[in-house]
């Protein structure tokens, strides 16, 4: 994430307060710059560098004083400037570019990507923020309106523009030109402000065309509420997974006036951003074009290959897709990442299929990637709305969706790499080293707090329906994070309930589940209880083969408790340094969330108190345990009247269809 990394003032010493210039500058010497931002000597400052999801910024040393005093109407000023959005892999690229007015000299607690350097999830919309930006955005986010994913628009306290339009410009007779912000090639804005009409007025152009009459954007808002008497000027801009160099290549700004124009014929190059390999390509085509006769004919053959092979690797966009922009990823992209699919970066095979494990080019992001297969193009749709929904949850305890890659018939999801691998490896497979009692009461809570985040802190309800060890995941320092959630509700789109399929896995499925099919909150916890007696017994949740008694862990689990002896069961490789209590408190709570009756089991803020110890289970609680053993029986046998396909469920038992769709 972001860091405001070093802050380095140039040429002046810091306590300079006035502005020794009058209110009117070009942009030479008198610069600050923070994050990722680089000044260099000719001029040119560059705001973003090919790390992925950071912001940099360039203000003005100084602050100018907009008003005569802290309740006075803003002056009118105007400013123009030349930019260049430089390409790190083609057409993708992030996130943009603003010219920002605030009251600090530099943004910090700032997030990148969409917010642009400028905000973060909390202030947006704040009006203590006193900011006011034109921002230059080439990706278009969803969630804050954008229109498209290259549009200019005017910013208060919050990147939901109160105005935007595509780039582009008007000729003198009035038909619009569309510009591509992103082309690398230097464009000029300018920004004016009126103080008597209370208008500001955004223009851009090509470097080739002189100032067209008609401005892009109009806005008639007094600023004189927005900005504070003093503010600093300047630029900010980031990157997120996709990334792009921001430059500036020259800055001029005046206050009661026209800010004098740019002298176009000095400005610093900007330099292109090479990728290697294209320049391998262009080194073949070098060599190439330098024979002639046979050798033409091997060039037209080489030429048809690469055409193919681009083909092979081209990807469907429809229109509606459009809209979840920031969250696709080229195909190229996941094919270079993951060396082609190669066996060797197999990670392993999932419910949903198989993972990859991958490093993106250009900003060495480490990513997981699942494919999935789809088959109807119905079903796709509202696949791709959720996974933008998933996107969007941000939770330590969450493993992090960074975005898709649909082609064909297969999907492709991006996940943070997760280097310790899946809880099961460890519970079950030793060669990942042994989890002591503290490791295990973690990861405990850290699931239960991702979980509780998905069903009770989130904008809507979020059903994990597939919680088991190996969707939970370990990253490097041993922090447990959810996986796969939501996942399992897609695959449900489209299937007859009648045909009885549940999504989940075998064991881990709560009685009322298999009855209706129908998954619930509560139904997520019940497998949370069985994997938290999993995680303390170090036993899968049924052993086909073991003795009756011990066949079902949550009966055995039990039957153990009734007979006095409950750490009977737990597992002998966590040693002896445990804390009774703490034990004994996940096999309860274990036993009570996996209950067979659904209105038993607490709810998942409630578990966090317990585990917490916040909150004392109850001490009767073995009584009320066996007590609803026998209510459960009577309720059972009723229901199962009604519904023969699923005859005899005792607690833990399933019917044949779902023995058979169980992953
Ligand atoms: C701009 O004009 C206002 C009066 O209209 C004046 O008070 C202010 O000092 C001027 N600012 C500059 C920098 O010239
Ligand atoms: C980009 O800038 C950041 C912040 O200064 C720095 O940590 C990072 O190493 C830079 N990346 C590259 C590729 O230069
Ligand atoms: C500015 O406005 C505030 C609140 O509107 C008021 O309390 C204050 O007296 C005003 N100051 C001046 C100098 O007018
Ligand atoms: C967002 O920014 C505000 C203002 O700088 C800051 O107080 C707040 O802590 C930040 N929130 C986050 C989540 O970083
Ligand atoms: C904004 O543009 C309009 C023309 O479209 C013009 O009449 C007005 O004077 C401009 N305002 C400023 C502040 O440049």
């Amino acid at each position: 994430m972001f860091q405001l990394i070093m802050m380095l003032l140039l040429f002046f010493p810091k306590n300079v307060v006035s502005d020794p210039t009058g209110g009117e500058f070009n942009f030479n010497g008198f610069l600050y710059a923070a994050g990722s931002a680089h000044l260099k000597s000719n001029g040119l400052f560059r705001l973003t560098n090919t790390t992925a999801q950071t912001a940099g910024q360039v203000f003005y040393n100084y602050p100018l004083r907009f008003k005569d005093s802290p309740n006075g109407t803003v002056f009118s000023f105007s400013t123009t400037f030349i930019f260049a959005i430089a390409s790190h892999y083609g057409a993708d690229n992030g996130h943009g570019l603003a010219f920002v007015l605030c009251p600090t000299r530099g943004l910090s607690n700032v997030d990148p990507t969409q917010y642009l350097g400028l905000f973060n999830s909390t202030n947006m919309g704040d009006p203590s923020n006193h900011i006011v930006a034109v921002e230059l955005d080439t990706v278009q986010t969803a969630e804050f309106n954008d229109i498209d994913s290259n549009h200019v628009g005017i910013d208060i306290n919050s990147v939901i523009s109160e105005v935007a339009s595509s780039a582009g410009y008007f000729n003198d007779d009035g038909t619009f030109v569309n510009l591509f912000l992103s082309s690398g090639d230097p464009m000029q804005v300018w920004i004016e402000y009126e103080s008597k009409q209370k208008q500001l007025n955004v223009t851009l152009h090509p470097l080739d065309v002189s100032k067209p009459k008609t401005p892009l954007l109009s806005l008639e808002k007094d600023l004189s509420p927005y900005l504070l008497e003093y503010m600093y000027v300047g630029f900010s801009s980031s990157t997120g997974i996709r990334t792009a160099s921001h430059y500036i290549l020259g800055w001029t700004f005046k206050m009661n006036g026209t800010a004098p124009d740019i002298d176009t014929a000095h400005l610093p190059e900007v330099p292109r951003f090479d990728q290697p390999r294209d320049q391998s390509v262009k080194g073949v085509m070098a060599i190439t074009l330098s024979l002639s006769g046979i050798t033409m004919l091997i060039v037209l053959i080489l030429g048809l290959w690469l055409f193919l092979k681009r083909k092979k690797l081209l990807e469907v966009i429809e229109d509606w897709e459009v809209q979840f922009g920031p969250h696709r990823f080229a195909y190229k992209d996941l094919h270079t990442a993951t060396k082609g699919f190669k066996d060797t970066e197999l990670l392993g095979k999932g419910g949903f299929g198989k993972v990859f494990k991958g490093t993106l080019p250009v900003s060495n992001i480490e990513i997981a990637v699942k494919m999935v297969s789809h088959d109807s193009r119905q079903g796709m749709r509202e696949f791709i709305a959720e996974i933008a929904t998933i996107g969007r949850l941000r939770h330590p305890n969450l493993v992090r969706l960074l975005g898709y890659c649909r082609r064909k018939g297969e999907l492709y999801l991006v996940y943070d790499c997760m280097p310790k691998g899946s809880l099961d490896k460890f519970l079950y497979h030793q060669q990942n080293g042994n989890l002591d009692w503290s490791k295990r009461f973690k990861i405990i809570k850290d699931v239960a707090s991702g979980l509780c985040y998905l069903h009770q802190q989130w904008m809507q309800v979020i059903i994990h329906r597939d919680i088991k060890p190996a969707n939970i995941l370990l990253d490097g320092n041993m922090n447990a994070k959810l996986g796969d959630f939501g996942l399992a509700k897609l695959c449900d789109h489209g299937i007859d309930p009648q045909t009885s399929y549940v999504a989940g896995t075998l064991g881990y499925i709560s009685p009322e589940l298999s009855r209706t099919g129908k998954a619930s909150t509560s139904s997520d916890v019940f497998a949370f209880g069985v994997v938290m007696l999993e995680i303390a017994c170090g036993r899968k949740p049924v052993l086909p083969r073991a003795s009756e008694s011990e066949m079902v862990l949550t009966d055995w689990v039990l039957e153990c408790w009734e007979n006095g002896d409950i750490l009977q069961v737990v597992d002998q490789r966590i040693g002896q340094e445990y804390i009774e209590e703490q034990v004994k408190l996940v096999l309860k709570l274990g036993l009570l969330c996996s209950h067979p009756v659904a209105a038993i089991r607490p709810n998942m803020s409630s578990i966090i108190q317990f585990l917490d110890s916040v909150a004392q289970l109850p001490h009767n609680l073995l009584d009320i345990m066996s007590a609803q053993e026998i209510n459960r029986g009577a309720q059972i046998s009723c229901e199962a009247g009604n519904s023969p396909q699923s005859s005899s469920l005792a607690s833990l038992t399933f019917t044949e269809s779902f023995v058979s769709h169980g992953r």
